[in-house]
């Protein structure tokens, strides 16, 4: 990534309101000569969070955050500083100049030839009916393939090689993008052949990676682009710009395993579904989805796996369950997906389902409860211990109480003093990294 002039960065600096900036994200009140709102950063009722038109700077009394335009964009978008550096720019209408501009220009081409290619697999899918084929069976029509950019790639092993690598430098770049595989003697050939193409797309709509899935029962059954300089998998959340899109506000956002759990819920009428891509849910993952909903559902098989998954969810959901947020646990009949279901029994029966979705401290107690014997005060005490270490990630504050007063009448524990056992393993326990 080449440097970006200091001067540039004065320039930009004189060029942003910061109450734009953060207003369009945080919606500001206005107060005075500084604007007001409740700070995003923590959470809280009563707005301790203020920004000031003339000094162009930000500050929280209540948890102490600070900055410029930039450092608010950096914090609050999880952006590096280039990153922020070009989303300023881009509202301001300047360009980033470079001192050694190759490393950002390689990363523009980067989106453009994804976007270029993304482009090509859905031409292809006009021109391949088996797919249509394929897809109109499984009940996704026109318009929705259309929103998700569905595509497909030829069954060949140099379509996109051919087509877009017209010299050595742009074939790398193709291999950098996770489109080409390397051959182990020297060369490339296309890594998706003979696949459906979902498009994976950042949170401003740029095609960063790829999902493939075979039309028949080839192994693997979806194949997806390897980590890049642009896709990182445990970061992104398949449909959340499609969904964005679609909502003006989104009261809720579910989580699902599969693309096309996504696509057959948004097909339904549904369009609020996300899926993370092939891994468990991140911390990140979490960050980002609270980022545009307070109430967030994870949807999973009832199997054993899909039991396993959704205690890590819970565990990674911990840290950041600050006021106002919401978390619950929807577990569907086995051998069902959401897909399936909504299919089966519609978007009504679908989404009163929804409403029974499990809270996740009723969910961690019972999943808890399960594994002791609640009958004996050996079990109940091993409860209270069991829950000690996951309360203890909870941040300090109301969703954190009510957790511990839930454990503690379970195991028929006075509530103040679980709450100091659980304080003391949260001095202990170290920061979780975010
Ligand atoms: P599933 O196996 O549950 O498939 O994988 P699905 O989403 O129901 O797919 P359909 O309905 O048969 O088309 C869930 C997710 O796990 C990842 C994909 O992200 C998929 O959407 N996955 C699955 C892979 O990455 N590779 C695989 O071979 C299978
Ligand atoms: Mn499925």
């Amino acid at each position: 990534m080449g440097l970006i002039p200091a001067s540039f960065i004065d320039e930009l600096m004189s060029r942003t309101d910061i109450v734009e900036v953060i207003n369009a994200r945080v919606p500001l009140k206005k107060a005075g000569r500084e604007y007001k709102a409740c700070c995003p950063f923590h959470g809280e009722k009563t707005p301790s969070f203020t920004v000031s038109p003339t000094k162009q700077f930000y500050h929280c009394f209540g948890c102490g955050a600070h900055g410029t335009a930039l450092g608010f964009l950096m914090d609050f978008e999880h952006l590096s500083f280039p990153e922020a550096v070009e989303e300023l720019a881009s509202l301001a209408g300047l360009e980033v100049p470079r001192e050694e501009s190759q490393g950002s220009e390689r990363r523009t081409d980067l989106y453009g030839l994804l976007d270029a290619v993304a482009a090509f697999y859905r031409d292809e899918l006009k021109r391949h009916p088996p797919a249509i084929d394929y897809l109109k069976a499984r009940g996704i029509s026109g318009p929705t393939a259309a929103t998700f950019g569905l595509g497909w790639a030829p069954e060949a092993w140099d379509a996109v090689l051919k087509r877009f690598g017209r010299d050595d430098e742009t074939v790398q770049r193709l291999a950098t993008a996770g489109l080409l595989v390397e051959r182990d003697g020297g060369g490339h050939y296309d890594r998706f052949r003979g696949r459906v193409m979902f498009p994976i797309r950042d949170a401003r709509g740029r095609v960063i990676a790829f999902g493939g899935r075979v039309l028949g029962k080839d192994e693997p059954k979806y194949l997806n682009s390897p980590e890049t300089p642009l896709f990182h998998k445990g970061r992104e959340l398949y449909g959340l710009y499609e969904a964005r899109q679609a909502l003006r506000q989104i009261d809720r956002l579910l989580v699902v395993e599969g693309y096309m759990d996504v696509v057959g819920l948004r097909e339904a009428g549904i369009a609020w579904a996300v899926a993370t891509l092939g891994t468990a849910t991140t911390p990140d993952h979490l960050e980002r989805l609270f980022r545009v909903t307070e109430e967030v559902v994870f949807c999973f098989d009832g199997d054993r796996a899909g039991r396993q998954a959704a205690w890590r969810a819970l565990e990674n959901a911990l840290p950041t369950l600050r006021e106002g947020r919401q978390v619950r646990f929807l577990f569907l009949p086995e051998g069902e997906d959401p897909d399936s279901l909504v299919r089966a029994e519609g978007a009504e029966a679908f989404a009163a389902r929804l409403d029974h979705a499990r809270p996740l401290s009723e969910y961690l107690h019972d999943e808890l409860a399960a594994r002791v014997d609640m009958d004996s005060m050996d079990g109940r005490a091993r409860l209270a211990e069991l829950a000690k270490p996951l309360v203890a990630r909870v941040p300090e504050g109301v969703f954190r109480a009510l957790l511990v007063r839930r454990i503690a009448r379970a195991v028929g524990m006075d509530e103040a003093g679980y709450g100091r056992f659980v304080e003391a393993a949260a001095g202990e326990a170290p920061r979780a990294p975010a």
